[in-house]
């Protein structure tokens, strides 16, 4: 018998399989086009998923929580999302939040609201909730603080996270102890036990950890029923939208590739796979439906919280990007540490992802500065390495070697094609490009908050 690895054996490919069920093996049904951040989080997923989302039939969340925090501006208006997927915003397409997200409801329905008041009609008939996705309860957020507490005391260092609840909610999933969606629909009996359960193992890790139960377990039954009408089984909702009629649909990361917990700067990462797996994975789709995959990176790097940052500048130019860039955390209100683009890990990002294209966002802010360094190498013991670290005292430890490029010195905002960029940025960016190793990968370059401040290349 010999194996055939898919892409390989053409031969067969577009033949019924021999079982004679009528769907040939490459008939995958629709693609979906993945979009993700490929530095520390907040490359502008927001914005690059908005503008797709103009033309989507559905648009998923797959992994992570409301530890994400993702602006939109249309029309001058500002909407963050936290939970929800920043397509909710087109009236007439599906927002999906997927089993792998972990959901908090008081957080979920607090978001609707606000953005009900700016707005935003009709999220609760246009929003889908899986069955199988966890939920992060207020006693996790509590944990997650009092984790942060622990960790300064007994490390001298925390990661400083969004206090979200987000590492011990993944943490339940993990071990077993956790409460999905289908189970505070079920019998609320049988979740109230669990749920008391949940409680008190956490109390017996953290005795200052103090939950009203009786109080806790009320509102929850109040959130289950308005949560009721939203929730399928996600798996089967996504089997349909993929074998139906043609679709358009999204897959909006959260977070990204340097704080995903497999391949980030762990443990400065947060607790889900913010690569493309977490959308398999996250939303229980074959990776054969898997299409574009697009990432997003700043002009230059942004980090929130602690951890190893190559290529930050702790000097006039990490102010001027903080200012100009408004680097201010949208989840927390934390200022955002700021360096120069390092073409280490967005290359890595592409390793993991394989981007099919990538959105470069924030150029706009680079328009004031004389010149403009970009890391291109990490160098230890003065010797170049060919990948990028996984252990954090190395990673701490390597010196960046960086090309520099004199600036344009003009305002590119109101740029609206490649054309309308002056040369010198033009330069940058195919120098960019060259660097990851794909030409012309760039599909995007944004100058601006709003939609309409995006070049398309192609
Ligand atoms: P996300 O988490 O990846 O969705 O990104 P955030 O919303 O946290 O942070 C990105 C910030 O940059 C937001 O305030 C956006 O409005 C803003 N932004 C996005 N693209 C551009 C751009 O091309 N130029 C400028 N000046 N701002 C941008
Ligand atoms: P978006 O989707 C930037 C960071 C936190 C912290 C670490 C762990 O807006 O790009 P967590 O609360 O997840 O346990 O925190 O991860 N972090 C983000 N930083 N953007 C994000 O999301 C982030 N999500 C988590 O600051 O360092
Ligand atoms: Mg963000």
């Amino acid at each position: 018998m010999s194996l055939s690895w898919s892409g390989k054996d053409q031969k067969n490919a577009n033949q019924p399989a021999a079982t004679g069920q009528k769907r040939p093996r490459n008939d995958a049904g629709n693609k979906v086009t993945v979009v993700l951040g490929a530095q520390w989080g907040d490359e502008g997923k927001g914005k690059v998923v908005d503008l797709l989302a103009t033309e989507a039939d559905i648009v998923c969340r797959c992994q992570g929580g409301n530890n994400a925090g993702h602006t939109v501006v249309v029309d001058g208006k500002e909407y963050d999302f936290h939970l929800l997927p920043s397509g909710i915003i087109n009236p007439k397409s599906i927002s999906l939040i997927g089993n792998g997200v972990v959901i908090h409801l008081p957080g979920l329905f607090e978001e609707g609201d606000k953005n009900e008041k700016k707005g935003l009609k009709g999220w609760e008939k246009r929003l889908i909730v899986s069955d199988r996705a966890h939920l992060v309860f207020d006693f996790h957020q509590v944990v997650d603080g009092l984790q942060e507490t622990e960790r300064q005391a007994q490390e001298g260092k925390n990661i400083g996270t969004t206090k979200k609840g987000i590492g011990p909610a993944y943490s339940s999933k993990a071990s077993r102890t956790g409460l999905r969606v289908c189970d505070l629909l079920g019998d609320f009996k049988d979740f109230s036990t669990r749920f008391k359960n949940l409680v008190q193992q956490y109390q017996s890790m953290y005795p200052s950890l103090t939950a009203d139960v009786e109080d806790q377990l009320k509102k929850l039954k109040e959130f289950a029923e308005r949560l009721r009408p939203m929730v399928r089984d996600g798996v089967y909702y996504m089997y349909e939208a993929l074998h139906g009629p043609p679709k358009k649909i999204l897959v909006e990361g959260a977070n990204a590739a340097l704080l995903d917990i497999d391949f980030g700067t762990y443990p400065f990462v947060t607790s889900s796979n913010c690569t493309v797996g977490g959308a398999c994975t996250g939303l229980g789709i074959p990776p054969m439906n898997i299409g574009d995959v697009f990432g997003v990176a700043k002009a230059y790097t942004t980090r929130v919280g602690i951890g190893a940052f190559p290529t930050e500048q702790l000097n006039a130019i990490g102010e001027l990007l903080q200012t100009r860039g408004h680097e201010v955390g949208v989840t927390t209100g934390r200022k955002r540490r700021c360096g120069w683009l390092d073409l280490v890990i967005v290359r890595y990002a592409h390793m993991i992802n394989g981007f099919t294209a990538i959105a470069l966002t924030k150029l706009d802010i680079l328009d004031v500065l004389d010149e403009i360094k970009v890391g291109v190498a990490y160098k230890l013991n003065g010797k170049r390495i060919p990948h990028f670290p996984a252990n954090m005292d190395v990673l701490q430890k390597v010196e960046v070697e960086y090309e520099t490029f004199p600036g344009w010195k003009t305002d590119t905002s109101a740029a609206r094609k490649w054309n309308d960029l002056p040369v010198k940025a033009q330069n940058y960016i195919r120098f960019i490009e060259n660097h990851i190793g794909v030409p012309s990968m760039f599909k995007w370059v944004g100058v601006g908050k709003s939609r309409e401040c995006m070049i398309q290349m192609f």
